[in-house]
């Protein structure tokens, strides 16, 4: 199973004094050291933290690596992605109000939309992924626009499943993960390969690692960057992957 790094949250403090520091570029190389697979980025419609030269930076430093690109399912960023050319683009809903992405893209109810900017990304050559929830009406939609991957919304079951915050509940998040693993065989079973994030962290990733009959890659971001603030990227990364790959910490 591999692990892509959201780095995301280096350009937020660097965007909170629209300074040039902490430096993308070096995260990134951090976290490659550290057994990443890919770095993942979402290129937001009001730049809050990802900024379009840090796309174009990410894609010229490292060639062969892999880069994941998230973005709304809209056209101006998608012409920007045709000309980064990313590995990996995963369409997203965008609210510009919001924290972080909230749910799932409604490839059900937008199927044009999506299918249209499906193409458009497809025919530049990157491969098209769609953050959905888990309700196999979802997935079925997902698998009609023609994308080759979803990446399933974890953070319902994210925040059921921590005891620190106020929506704990640990038998509704068993139930959770029983649908997220539904969506993943029912995703299995239409051809896609199956993605999933949001949310996961140190404590709650286990039982995605264990199921890599369903999942190819988890993207992480805000709890390995927030970890990093105390042990550095570096070992933040290895930590994660570790719970990912399941080896003992040296
Ligand atoms: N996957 C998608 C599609 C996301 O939008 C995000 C948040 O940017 C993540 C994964 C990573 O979520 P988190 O930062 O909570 O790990």
């Amino acid at each position: 199973m591999r692990l892509g790094v959201n780095i995301d949250h280096v350009a937020t403090i660097r965007q909170a004094r629209l300074d040039v520091y902490p430096d993308l570029l070096e995260a990134a190389a951090e976290c490659f050291k550290a057994g990443a697979d890919g770095i993942t980025v979402h290129l937001r419609e009001d730049r809050r933290h990802i900024q379009d030269a840090d796309v174009k930076a990410l894609r010229r430093a490292f060639p062969g690596r892999h880069l994941n690109l998230e973005m709304a399912a809209v056209d101006v960023i998608a012409d920007i992605a045709v000309k980064i050319k990313p590995d990996e683009v995963c369409l997203v809903p965008e609210n510009r109000r919001e924290v972080t992405t909230e749910g799932g893209l409604d490839a059900a109810g937008n199927a044009a939309r999506v299918k249209a900017v499906v193409k458009k990304l497809q025919k530049a050559g990157i491969s098209v992924s769609l953050f959905i929830n888990d309700s196999p009406a979802q997935v079925r939609a997902a698998a009609g626009t023609g994308a080759e991957m979803i990446e399933l919304h974890t953070g319902t079951y994210a925040e059921l499943s921590d005891p620190k915050r106020s929506g704990y509940d640990r038998a509704g998040a068993k139930r959770e993960l029983k649908k997220l693993f539904a969506a993943a065989e029912l995703g299995r079973g239409l051809g896609l390969q199956v993605n999933a994030g949001h949310g996961l962290t140190y404590d709650n990733t286990a039982p995605f690692a264990r199921r890599t009959d369903l999942f190819a890659e988890l993207n992480i971001g805000h709890n390995i960057i927030a970890r990093a603030v105390f042990v550095g990227l570096r070992r933040a990364v290895a930590e994660m992957k570790r719970v990912i790959v399941r080896r003992r910490p040296a």
